[in-house]
């Protein structure tokens, strides 16, 4: 059923602004499929958690080099379905989500030769396919043939409301989400114009506006163009 060259399967590609859900879209886009789920940001996540771990000073990391980075020992090591992050073969699955990573890894994430460093750690990870990759320049940079590209968007005020809901915050009034909204459009504005790895759409990439959208819906809709696209269902595969 699958035209692609990959032996595991297409790549599928999903970005979009802060808010559109494209992390716990391609979570369930890739169960669906019974592809991997590769979360761009785990590997920021963990390069910035063994930095901090090897008490590297954020003030050095925009001189950090790349013998300085495979000294690291990072690695995305395959599994069922996603990967786990490892630092020296340790499993940092629950390390990297802490405050301190939180606090830190935009500032690593904004290191040109950190991005490049880690272009061909993604690279690696993806090469046989089956794979549905999230975060910025997934399709412009990281995987710029991925044989589906979505970029998902949104209302401000509708991504608001999800990401308050997400928070765990009740009894939403209409001003709270109006200041979400504000605080969005802000970062919105931050990502397209900052220099490094800009929020960009690339050219290819299929838009779904997910406003009034399910979050089912949305899925079906990526995995039936991942179908379009040559996409293997390999769920029958997993055990
Ligand atoms: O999605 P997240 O919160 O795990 O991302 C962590 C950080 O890494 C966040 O600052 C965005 C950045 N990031 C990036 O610059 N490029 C990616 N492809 C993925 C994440």
């Amino acid at each position: 059923m699958s035209d692609t060259k990959r032996p595991d399967g297409i790549i599928i590609a999903l970005d979009g602004p802060a808010g559109s859900g494209k992390s716990s879209t391609a979570k369930a886009v890739a169960r669906c499929l019974g592809y991997r789920h590769l979360d761009s940001g785990a590997f920021y996540r963990a390069i910035t958690y063994a930095a901090l771990h090897a008490g590297i000073q954020p003030d050095g990391w925009a001189q950090l080099t790349h013998d300085e980075l495979d000294r690291m020992d990072v690695h995305g090591k395959p599994g069922e379905t996603g990967y786990t992050m490892t630092v020296a073969g340790e499993d940092v699955s629950l390390q990297i989500r802490t405050p301190e990573v939180n606090a830190h890894v935009s500032r690593m994430a904004a290191v040109p030769a950190v991005r490049e460093w880690l272009m061909d750690a993604l690279r690696e990870s993806g090469a046989r396919g089956g794979l549905v990759a999230d975060g910025r320049d997934i399709g412009t940079v990281v995987f710029p043939d991925a044989e589906l590209k979505a970029y998902l968007i949104a209302d401000a005020e509708e991504r608001a409301r999800r990401r308050l809901l997400e928070m765990g915050v009740t009894g939403l009034s209409a001003e709270d989400v109006r200041a979400e909204a504000a605080r969005l459009q802000g970062r919105d504005a931050l990502d397209s114009g900052r220099e490094t790895a800009p929020l960009r759409q690339a050219d290819d990439a299929v838009v779904i506006d997910t406003t009034s959208l399910t979050f089912d819906e949305q899925v079906e809709r990526i995995v039936a163009l991942a179908r379009e696209r040559g996409g293997v269902d390999r769920s029958e595969e997993i055990p």
